[in-house]
């Protein structure tokens, strides 16, 4: 495995491949969602990029950017045993220059749900993610459909400005008893980590709402925030087609039920696609 640093050093070692190539960027801090994503483009390609790069411009004023956990030699030696071919941590200023074109995210994807809670985010996660794809030049990249919204503005921008780069989304992984996987779980203590199952227990009741035949939005909703309860706040629970639309019926196959509720310091987001 290559470690490069620098824009310069990645365009030498990525010109050296010459076969398919996976992407996977990544935030660090490691787990077995993202873990999943790299098996897969491990399987699928000749060649496998991950980047770690914990992006700035995707994190608001007062959000957790100081704390969000940093695990560098746990990282490169997950990297090294998946068999990266090259890990690319760049610093901020390999990535960003000042006074920069700016890109943002559309209205109807981007403006509700986390667009509405976290302005500015979703245009922060767009600038590096082309940027990235750009640079790097992939095959195919790997995403995880945990952040759906996320998932969705990356293939709309893909679409849009024609980046020849082939998106793949990936299955949400979770612990053994249901909890999504987050970098951020780990600010949780053992009875947050218990209350935060509240979200997989409401999704899942959303899905035994709708195998036995009940579509409709609004009840389904409400079942689901009687479970969250459990949590400290809730933030939305949305049941949204695939454009990012709110429906009052479940649409099967087009249909994406979505939870944000913080739970001790960290705030969760979960989904189920229907
Ligand atoms: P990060 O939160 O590190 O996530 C990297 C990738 O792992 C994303 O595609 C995310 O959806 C996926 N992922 C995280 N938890 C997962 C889980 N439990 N199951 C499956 N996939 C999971 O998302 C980002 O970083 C950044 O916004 C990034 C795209 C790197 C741009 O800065």
């Amino acid at each position: 495995m290559i470690i490069v640093k620098t824009t310069k050093e990645f365009n030498q070692a990525r010109k050296a491949l010459d076969g398919t190539i996976g992407f996977v960027p990544t935030m660090g801090a490691l787990h077995e969602g993202h873990i999943s994503l790299i098996k897969k483009a491990r399987t699928d390609n000749d060649y496998l990029i991950v980047s770690i790069f914990v992006n700035p411009t995707q994190f608001l004023e007062g959000e957790d950017l100081d704390d969000y956990p940093h695990k560098d030699e746990a990282d490169i030696k997950i990297c090294e045993l998946s068999k990266v071919d090259i890990l690319f941590v760049p610093t901020i200023d390999q990535m960003y220059k000042n006074d920069e074109l700016s890109i943002a995210a559309p209205v109807i994807r981007g403006y509700v749900l986390e667009g509405a809670k976290r302005p500015g985010h979703f245009d922060g996660m767009l600038q590096i993610v082309m940027k990235l794809l750009n640079l790097v030049a992939a095959n195919k990249a790997y995403f995880g459909k945990k952040d759906a919204q996320q998932l969705s503005l990356i293939m709309q921008m893909v679409r849009n400005y024609y980046i020849q780069t082939e998106i793949i989304p990936c299955d949400i992984i979770r612990d053994e008893r249901g909890l999504a996987l987050s970098s951020r779980n780990m600010h949780m203590n053992p009875e947050e980590k218990s209350r935060a199952l509240c979200l997989s227990r409401a999704l899942r009741t959303a899905t035994d709402m709708v195998t036995s035949g009940n579509l409709n939005s609004l009840s389904i909703k409400e079942q689901m925030l009687g479970i969250l309860q459990d949590a400290d706040r809730v933030e939305y629970v949305a049941i949204v087609n695939r454009e990012f639309q709110e429906t009052e019926e479940i649409e099967i196959g087009n249909t994406i039920v979505l939870v944000a509720a913080w739970v001790g310091k960290p705030r969760l987001i979960d989904n189920v696609w229907i």
